[in-house]
């Protein structure tokens, strides 16, 4: 038995998807409790890749339940073609349950956030996120359960009428395709039917205390969370270990391995500073050898050197006890390797993540510069087979994070990490 949270401690796509996966092996439940399609979770298998959207990445083990938590967004057609996909590609129905609390994203959700001009202002993915996270909020949204109404599709049209009459530019709302959305919504409640809706809280708090294997998959990362991160260029959940609270219905104390997915450098993507944004060589050279386009948009990340400055605090806040340290592999061949571990603004050393965007935007990231290594650390079995200076780098996080490092991932496939 074990509980186990997987959560990113950067600006997401920190690579939790292969952690998820890995750990996922013996596990009876993956519960994924923030977010939704705005996700993009890419797991390796011998089949080749998978890119999961809405499911909990453990969807690929056949004797694995995984349930979409009441955090979460779900898009029904998004939820569908990703299902379908898993049947057409890999010839899987995953165990899937859906939390009855859980939130749908409706047709004008994506609309007004277009209206709102988000992606401009924040770099949203674009999937109405926000907006269905603020109808959540001002208690406008639907439910899971609601679509299992008969009057549904009433209370969704009285809804989108009063949208659509103190709305500045109710014309956009008039070319959605509420007739398809009607259709999708009908046969996602047949599919939900046969593979329950649930009420998760004590459904998942029994799994625990029979003694069962429980891993939390959080989704983007901590430093865009809606109350913690780099606000106002955040998403709009709580991807740190609270949003189990909230969004799965377990308290946090629940969960003893809490950890904290770090890549061996930072990005980003969308808007928002990064103190250790680099432009230049070393910026193209991660983002070409780590692959780093946006899985779900497709966006080339922003990319720099790590940012410990951000992972401590991110530490701190979710109680990390162990770290998995992705994509070493990608700092292969690079001579020197520098870490961020502090920042001066205009000469005043900065120890602390400030709360405030226009400071952390003029912050300056100060580096210890360490040396690199040139040997293909792929085949590494075990942490003996990597190189002396790849030893280094990941003592000196242990370190600076007051943490253990417990899995480091060395390439994309399964097999190519390493368990202390
Ligand atoms: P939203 O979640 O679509 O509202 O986007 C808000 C911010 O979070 C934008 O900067 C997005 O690029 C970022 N974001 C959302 N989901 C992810 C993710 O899964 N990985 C990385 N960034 C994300």
């Amino acid at each position: 038995m074990d509980t186990l949270s997987i959560i990113g401690s950067q600006w997401g796509d920190e690579g939790k998807g292969k952690i998820a996966d890995l750990l996922s092996e013996n596990a009876d439940w993956v519960v994924r409790f923030n977010g939704g399609p705005n996700a993009g979770h890419t797991v390796v298998d011998d089949k080749g890749e998978f890119k999961f959207h809405h499911l909990p990445s453990a969807s690929l083990r056949e004797n694995c339940n995984v349930l979409l938590g009441p955090g979460m967004v779900i898009n029904p057609e998004g939820l569908l073609e990703e299902m379908d996909q898993l049947q057409e590609q890999r010839d899987l129905i995953p165990n899937i349950y859906v939390a009855a609390r859980a939130h749908i994203i409706t047709p004008y959700h994506p609309i007004l956030e277009i209206l709102e001009k988000s992606k401009d202002k924040v770099g949203t993915t674009g999937r109405g996120i926000g907006p269905t996270y603020q109808d959540k909020a001002s208690r406008n949204g639907f439910r899971i359960l609601d679509i299992l109404e008969a009057d549904f599709e009433t209370r969704f049209h009285d809804r989108l009428n009063k949208i659509k009459s103190i709305w500045d530019n109710p014309d956009s709302l008039e070319k959605l395709d509420l007739e398809r959305f009607m259709k999708v919504v009908s046969k996602l409640k047949e599919i939900l039917r046969s593979h329950k809706v649930v009420n998760s809280s004590p459904l998942i708090n029994n799994a625990i205390d029979e003694g069962q294997t429980v891993i939390f998959e959080g989704a983007q990362g901590s430093l865009l969370d809606i109350d913690f991160g780099t606000y106002p260029y955040v998403t709009s959940s709580n991807p740190t270990i609270g949003g189990i609270g909230t969004g799965a219905g377990v308290s946090p104390t629940k969960v003893k391995r809490r950890i904290g997915v770090v890549k061996a450098y930072t990005t980003r993507v969308g808007k928002g500073p990064m103190p250790t944004e680099d432009t230049e060589e070393l910026g193209k050279r991660l983002r070409e050898k780590g692959d780093e386009y946006g899985a779900t948009t497709g966006r080339p990340r922003r990319c720099g050197p790590l940012d410990l400055v951000g992972v401590k605090f991110t530490t701190k806040l979710n109680d990390f006890n162990e770290i998995a340290l992705t994509k070493l592999d990608v700092l292969t061949g690079l001579d020197k390797i520098k870490v961020a571990t502090h920042y001066e603004i205009n000469g005043e050393k900065i120890t602390e993540l400030p709360p405030s965007t226009n400071d952390l935007s003029k912050c300056k990231p100060k580096y210890v510069t360490l040396t690199g290594w040139n040997e293909d650390i792929t085949n590494a079995s075990k942490v003996s087979d990597l190189p002396t200076s790849a030893r280094d780098y990941i003592s000196f996080i242990e370190s600076e994070l007051e943490a253990t490092v417990s899995i480091i991932s060395v390439g994309k496939k399964r097999a190519e990490t390493l368990f202390v």
